[in-house]
Formats: structure tokens, C-alpha cells, sequence
């Protein structure tokens, strides 16, 4: 039975919150079942962590990065590619222990556009869009291990709709659709400076996704741990739907962390310079931890090591492996709350929607890497930016769609010229022809090896699929 008007109202003035049911009298049916379903889901314990956050964000705290830490271990280059490692990954894979876990439900708004992100097309030459290109990777793993690969995708409430059609539209993409699942995170709602909830419409209350680290108690509440113990799943490559480089479910990857029986495994690169915006990865008391940029004192950001190098070097860009029993018990705990002073549209008294010019209210986050000091081994490993991470997050400039489609196009032209074929190229060293090879022809340069003709060379844009 869904709530009613009095309840509503009785949950709300216990917390001083009645303002939300100030329009009532002038919804309809449909919008006052609405407002009741939105009062029903509130949790006021989390709204209660949420202005316990506030107040250390107003207040002076210490940031996240003080006292005694230092450079987390990172396994490095020189030392991964063992074949009995990867050989541990590739048992996995053809058992079908490992599953795939996309978070997706972010609402892209530095990119600005209008759709799930996964939508949005960076194919080089075919436009394939981002969806397209995650999930073709785990077809292609299937066919090559002949085995089943389940791909997780979390949604937010504002983009599941959109994304579950346009994987409808697309077949999967060629994935069995009962290998596809959807879920969606949840929503929180915003709070004024003073604590009190906002809405955004008369008959809505305003909320947000609550960070991809809402993924943990999305995956309990939607069913999705069970899911993934009904399927055997052991092992779960974890990855955000902006980088169309990721090396989806890599068998060194999973090999490293099933040998060294981590809980959890993080990929990490070398800054670009000491002020790029990545989190870093230290070890504090034994354990590591991701520390958020804005949480770095400048003197820790320069710091350098004898030999010239920056002492915290290498950074975090979520792609991670969960064993599945972590997973499981990290979905109980409560994780940090991270806070955000927004731009929050709302309804004032007189019912006008009104937009702010400068931020007005606070959105809450959970972020995923705070799970990791919560692991009893945790594994670091670097991987070659290059290689395997260009994100689409701006319109334009770094880490926009011009730069990930030309880090794309080198990727595949390193390829090539891998196998011998050799790829024209400017006075600057990039390539001139425009380069796209679809992950179910080739997923790494020994795949195209395999593929290419002897006699194979490059004389205009090059499309393999
Ligand atoms: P970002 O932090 O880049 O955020 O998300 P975003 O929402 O995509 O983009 P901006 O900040 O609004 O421009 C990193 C990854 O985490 C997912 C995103 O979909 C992306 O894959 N994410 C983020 C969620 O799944 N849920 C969230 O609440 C936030």
C-alpha cells in the first residue's frame, strides 16, 4: 500500500520538511501519487549523514589528506605480462567466472549532451557509439573463450529508460539479451544550506544519482548480487562508460588480482603533471586509499622523490576488479558522503520554477574507490595511459571527443605498425588516414596479427570489422 497524505506529512514535520507537500492542494491524482512515492522512498537516516556532512564542509576540517601516508605499491609494467598470470585469467574467463559491471547512470554535463552518455558516438569512421563499443568488446571475448560474459549496466533513474531502448533498438549489439542486465542506482535528494529538502516542481522533490559509489547498495536492492551468484560469477571487471579505450575483462588484468588474491584491483597511471585532477593512490596504515585531488595541499601535489620523480605519481581512473565476496559485504557499509555546492533549480513559495545563477544547494555523493581501504589485500597495477584510457568528459579541449578519437586512432595505428604495416603520417606524427577496428576483428595486436593479409597496406581511412 502506497503512502498516504497523512503519513506523508506525519514523516515529514518529524523532520521539519512539511514545506514539501506546500503545493498539494493544486496537484492532480497522478502528481500527488508521485510526491507520495518520492516521500516514501526518503530515507531520513541518509538525510541525517548528509547534514552531518554539511556541517564538516562548513566547518574546518582537516581534508582527507592529512597525517602520515605515503605512495601506495603499484605493480608496474616491467613487472606484469607473466604467462602463468594471464593463464589464471583466461581459466577464469572460459569458466565463466568473470562478469562485467558498467557504471552508466551519470548525467554527463560537462559534455553536454542530451541522452545517456552511452549514446554518444565516437566511432572514428562508423560513429559507433560508446554502448556500442563496450559491448562488441564482450562479444568478442565470448566468441574468443566461447564463454559467457554478463554485462551489468547501472542506470540512473533519469537515463534507464533511454539506455534500456537503445540497446533494444541495437539487439545488444549482437549480446544474448539475457546476458544484458539494467539496474538502476539510487536517487538523493538535495539539501538548502540551512538542511531543509528542495523541490524542484510544485509536485517533485528534487533529486540526483547518488554517485557511482551508489552502485554497492544498488546491486543488494536490485536484485543484481543475487543475480551474479545464481550465474557462478566470482569475479567482476569494473569500468565508467566515457572510455572507449578500456580494455574490457583483460586476462592479465584478472590474472594479476586472482594471483595475488586482492579483493580488489585498481589499474593506475602516471599523473600527466602534478596538477592533473586524478585521484592519487596512498597507503595509509598498511592499507591503500584513493585521495581525492581537491584533498592535496599543493606542496603534496610538487612533492618529488631524489630521483626527480613526483612522490605521489600514479592516479586512479576507476577500473577496478571486485571479487565477488567483497562486493557482496562492502554493499552493507556505509561509505563517505562527498559533497557538492550546485546550481540546483527549485520551486520558490509562489510555486515559480527558478533557475540560480551561482550555486544555492548541496548534492551528495558516494564515490566507489572509498571501498578500498575496506579490503583486507588490494592490489595497484599501472597500465600505459596510451593504451587503455582517453574518457569523453568535455565539449571540447582535454579528455573531449577530438582528443579520444585521435588517442583511439594512434592506439590502432601503433597497432599496425606492430604487424609490420606501415601507417602514413604528418609532420607532427600523426597519423593521416582516419583508423577504426572493431573489437570482434581484433581485440589486441596478436588478434589482428592473426587476421591481417601479408600483402596489407594502408592507403586511405582503414575500416576493419
Ligand atoms: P563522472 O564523474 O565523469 O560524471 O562519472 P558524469 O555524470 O558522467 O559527468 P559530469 O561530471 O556530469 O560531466 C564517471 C562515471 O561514473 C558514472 C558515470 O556514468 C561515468 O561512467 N556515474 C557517475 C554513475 O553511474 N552514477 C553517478 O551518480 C555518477
Amino acid at each position: 500500500m502506497a503512502m498516504t497524505y497523512d503519513e506523508a506529512l506525519s514523516k515529514l514535520a518529524e523532520q521539519g520538511q512539511e514545506h514539501l507537500l506546500a503545493f498539494w492542494e493544486q496537484l492532480d491524482e497522478a502528481q500527488r501519487a508521485g510526491l507520495l512515492a518520492q516521500i516514501e522512498e526518503i530515507d531520513f537516516a541518509d538525510i541525517e549523514r548528509m547534514r552531518e556532512a554539511l556541517q564538516h564542509q562548513q566547518g574546518d576540517v582537516a581534508p582527507a589528506a592529512a597525517g602520515e601516508f605515503g605512495p601506495a605499491p603499484v605493480t608496474t609494467l616491467a613487472e606484469t605480462g607473466d604467462p602463468d598470470v594471464r593463464e589464471l585469467g583466461l581459466h577464469a574467463l572460459r569458466a565463466g567466472k568473470v562478469g562485467v559491471l558498467l557504471v552508466a547512470g551519470g548525467q554527463g554535463s560537462r559534455l553536454g549532451y542530451d541522452g545517456p552518455k552511452g549514446c554518444y558516438e565516437i566511432g572514428p569512421i562508423t560513429n559507433a557509439p560508446l554502448f556500442e563499443i563496450h559491448a562488441r568488446k564482450i562479444l568478442a571475448l565470448e566468441q574468443k573463450y566461447n564463454t559467457e560474459v554478463p554485462f551489468y549496466i547501472m542506470t540512473s533513474e533519469a537515463n534507464d529508460a533511454p539506455t534500456r531502448e537503445f540497446f533494444k533498438v541495437n539487439n545488444c549489439f549482437g549480446l544474448s539479451p539475457d546476458r544484458v542486465i539494467f539496474f538502476t542506482q539510487g536517487m538523493w535528494p538535495g539539501l538548502m544550506p540551512d538542511g531543509s529538502l528542495l523541490l524542484d516542481r510544485p509536485d517533485h522533490v528534487f533529486v540526483s544519482p547518488d554517485g557511482h559509489g551508489g552502485i554497492l547498495v544498488a546491486l543488494r536492492k536490485r536484485g543484481v548480487l543475487q543475480d551474479m551468484a545464481d550465474r557462478g560469477l566470482s569475479t567482476l571487471f569494473y569500468f565508467q562508460v566515457d572510455n572507449p579505450l578500456i580494455e574490457v575483462a583483460d586476462p592479465d588484468f584478472i590474472g594479476l588480482h586472482l594471483a595475488n588474491e586482492a579483493e580488489i584491483s585498481l589499474k593506475v597511471c602516471a599523473k600527466r603533471d602534478p596538477y592533473e585532477g586524478l585521484g592519487m593512490v596512498i597507503a595509509r596504515d598498511g592499507r591503500s586509499e584513493v585521495v581525492e585531488y581537491s584533498d592535496l595541499t599543493d606542496a603534496q601535489k610538487e612533492e618529488r622523490t631524489p630521483d626527480g620523480q613526483l612522490r605521489l605519481l600514479f592516479g586512479s581512473v576507476a577500473i577496478h576488479i571486485f571479487t565477488f565476496g567483497f562486493l557482496k559485504r562492502e554493499a552493507d557499509q556505509a561509505l563517505p558522503l562527498h559533497v557538492a555546492h550546485k546550481k540546483v533549480p527549485y520551486c520558490d513559495e509562489a510555486g515559480n520554477i527558478v533557475k540560480p545563477d551561482s550555486p544555492n544547494a548541496y548534492k551528495f555523493e558516494k564515490f566507489i574507490f572509498d571501498v578500498l581501504p575496506d579490503a583486507e589485500r588490494s592490489l595497484n597495477v599501472e597500465f600505459a595511459r596510451e593504451e587503455e584510457f582517453s574518457p569523453v568528459k568535455n565539449a571540447e579541449g582535454d579528455d573531449s571527443p577530438a582528443t579520444t578519437k585521435r588517442d583511439m586512432i594512434a592506439k590502432w595505428a601503433r597497432w599496425f605498425e606492430a604487424c609490420g604495416v606501415s601507417v602514413p603520417r604528418d609532420a607532427d606524427g600523426n597519423p593521416t588516414a582516419l583508423i577504426e577496428i572493431d573489437p570482434c576483428y581484433a581485440l589486441n595486436v596478436e588478434d589482428l596479427k592473426a587476421k591481417l593479409p601479408e600483402d596489407f597496406k594502408i592507403e586511405g581511412d582503414v575500416l576493419l570489422k
